[in-house]
């Protein structure tokens, strides 16, 4: 039983029970942004100094079915012991067609949940793999949601946990293989939220690091969307970090650069100052770039570095399949790809690489 996790800025939510139970799930409102109104004849002491500093509003009474009818989501917080005091407010808030919830009973999140009548979009980034490595808020939407338009490298066993009736939407981009173009998984989510469903975007790592969670983001909001981001794990620092190295290390290393090498060095489409990050003395990372590691190689040593340098390649970080090829910047660039070194993979480049 959860509170909704996209932002509630300004949205009157109505809130019955003045114990702890209510008083937590009045500051998990409170967070997201609602006006709250509380409805209750006692409340617990830190309830009462919200409503006395004028941050949590007090009704009357619940029976007053305009304090139903003017809000837009009603939560029944009501502990055992204020159990039959007052009225069946999920009841009231379904003959006033307004979107409630109860924290005893099963979910009664009905039907449109946004303050205009649409659903909402959270995008969620699912950390690299590993379950464990999803942070709190996003497991807490992944909750809540009602559809989950997941990719293929977040961390999927956890929908598992989905209620049944939640549908999950695969919309993943395999390297050279199946592919769901960018355009069409807008299309998709905002769809989804335009129908009056809590949708979660279940993506690798963190969405705004070649996730294009921000080309979603643009899509919801030019279609009025509500919507949300929870940042992930991203796997360019956990990916390594699994694998015990550190992409910095006082004494070896000041920094770090992140960089897609989706096009090699040599590609007109490649905007990346190869021989810039060659001499900038950092640790670089490279994401999607199994492929062109030899051309990558090739542009680093003819910048300027080692052919020793030393080289990471972290596969399948966080999950059971994990593994770690180590070379050097020389062996790449002369004899290719190495064996058995495939996608998913993140690639360390400098000193630290030789850590684990
Ligand atoms: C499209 S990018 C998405 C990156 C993601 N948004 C992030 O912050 O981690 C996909 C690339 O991330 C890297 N990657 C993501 N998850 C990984 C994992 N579990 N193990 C190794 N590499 C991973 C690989 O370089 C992969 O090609």
């Amino acid at each position: 039983m959860t509170a909704p996790t996209w932002r509630l800025a300004g949205v009157p939510v109505l809130v019955a029970g003045g114990g702890p139970g209510a008083l937590v799930e009045v500051v998990r409102l409170r967070e997201r942004g609602a006006d709250v109104t509380v409805v209750a004849h006692e409340l617990v002491p830190a309830l009462e100094d919200l409503v006395d500093r004028g941050l949590v509003a007090r009704g009357a009474d619940v029976t007053e079915a305009d304090l139903v009818r003017a809000s837009r989501l009603v939560v029944d917080a009501r502990d055992r012991t204020e159990q039959g005091e007052g009225p069946d407010v999920l009841a009231l808030a379904a003959e006033a067609g307004v979107p409630a919830y109860g924290l005893q009973g099963t979910d009664q999140v009905t039907g449109a949940q946004g303050p205009a009548g649409t659903g909402s979009v959270v995008l969620v980034g699912g950390g690299p793999g590993d379950p464990g490595l999803l942070t709190r808020r996003g497991y807490d939407a992944l909750r809540a949601a009602d559809v989950v338009v997941t990719d293929r490298l977040a961390p999927v066993s956890l929908l598992s946990e989905l209620a049944a009736h939640v549908e999950v939407i695969d919309v993943s981009k395999i390297p050279r293989g199946r592919f769901t173009p960018q355009e069409e998984i807008n299309r998709v989510i905002v769809e989804q939220a335009l129908r009056g469903r809590r949708v979660v975007r279940f993506k690798g790592g963190d969405s705004f690091v070649f996730g294009r969670g921000y080309e979603e983001v643009l899509a919801c909001r030019e279609a009025g969307v509500p919507v949300e981001v929870v940042p992930g794990v991203t796997s360019a620092v956990s990916v390594p970090e699994l694998a015990g190295i550190p992409v910095t290390n006082r004494g070896t290393v000041q920094g770090f650069t992140v960089v897609s090498g989706h096009a090699a060095p040599d590609d007109p489409r490649s905007s990346v100052d190869w021989d810039a990050l060659a001499r900038a003395g950092t640790t670089i990372v490279v994401l999607m770039g199994v492929e062109t590691l030899p051309r990558i190689a090739g542009a680093l040593l003819a910048a300027g570095r080692e052919p020793r340098t030393p080289v990471a390649c972290v596969m399948d970080g966080g999950l059971p399949s994990m593994r770690t090829v180590r070379t050097t910047l020389g062996a790449l660039r002369d004899e290719g790809v190495p064996e058995g070194l495939v996608p998913p993979a993140v690639t360390v480049v400098g000193e630290v690489a030789a850590l684990s």
